[in-house]
């Protein structure tokens, strides 16, 4: 998958399938149902850290998890998302951050949070060759400007700036736009007015695709669960029954049976048997010692 293959989708009317990944194993996993985009997001720092919100985790461990869900990857397009302090102190370090992603992480684009404010930094960006995916709406990083996680673009002045910064940030060259917490309607403006896909994470279905957390759907983190947040699978209750199963049968004696070990040839058990008989076992563990230390 490519920058332009998602655009092209939409050009196509064909819906972008796209979902979190943090490491190697759902990253492969994601990868082979065809996904058609994976984004390592910032949201790893409250689903794998167990931050309160997206501010703890910082620029290494986000390049980090990159790094690992690359190596189960080889479809769907990687993006990296840039995290709280690394995009927004100055062009020059966003610019070589943004390039750490892709050098380091392996992956193919960055996600910025931001509208018409961050443009110079999302073309410095662009201007290095690196593609670059915008994210407005309820953008989490500024939940402490915000007042929380809350739904954004609800007044007549913020939906006319949700469409706005959409069109700037298309113009400055970005490959597709996440609506994150909007009313649904504002998202289908925003979606029928740019060419570029918009990709809604609470923003209603008339997005040309949908992202989610992957935790979230699985059913895997439930401490907080958002209105859009729907669970595909109660794979938190299958984690806790298996892990169940296995603490009783270790307490049971009934794992690991015969089938799950492995096995010695009998007559050279009995070797072992008799030199257990006989050996001065003290002596012999001071003589191994003596041969390797
Ligand atoms: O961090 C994240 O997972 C995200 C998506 C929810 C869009 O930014």
């Amino acid at each position: 998958m490519t920058t332009k293959k998602i655009i092209e989708k939409k050009k196509n009317g064909e819906k972008i399938v796209t979902i979190t990944a943090y490491d190697y194993s759902f990253g492969r996993i994601v990868d082979e149902c065809g996904f058609d985009l994976i984004l390592v997001g910032d949201s790893l720092s409250q689903v794998i850290l167990g931050h309160e919100n997206t501010l703890g985790v910082t620029l290494d461990q986000m390049i980090h998890h990159t790094k690992a869900v690359s190596r189960g990857v080889s479809n769907a397009l990687l993006v990296g998302d840039m995290p709280f302090l690394s995009y927004k102190i100055n062009i020059r370090d966003a610019v070589y951050n943004a390039g750490r992603f892709i050098q380091e992480g392996g992956a193919e684009a960055v996600k910025v949070e931001g509208g018409t404010e961050i443009l110079p930094t999302v073309k410095a960006i662009l201007d290095a060759d690196i593609e670059v995916m915008g994210h407005i709406g309820l953008t989490p990083q500024k939940v402490y400007r915000f007042g929380g996680h809350l739904v954004q673009g609800k007044t007549i002045d913020a939906a006319k700036k949700l469409i706005i910064d959409a069109i700037n940030l298309q113009d400055a060259g970005v490959f597709s736009i996440v609506l994150e917490g909007i009313p649904w309607q504002i998202a289908k403006l925003v979606t029928s007015t740019v060419d570029i896909p918009t990709i809604g994470i609470g923003a209603g279905q008339y997005c040309d695709g949908q992202i989610i957390i992957i935790y979230d759907m699985l059913g895997i983190f439930t401490e907080f669960k958002p209105k859009f947040v729907k669970h595909f699978g109660q794979i938190g209750q299958n984690i806790r029954d298996a892990l169940n199963s296995y603490k009783d049968e270790i307490v049971g004696s009934q794992y690991p049976d015969l089938d799950h070990s492995y096995s010695y040839p009998t007559e050279d058990l009995d070797g072992v048997n008799e030199w257990l008989e006989s050996a001065d076992l003290e002596k012999e563990a001071t003589k191994l010692k003596e041969k390797l230390i």
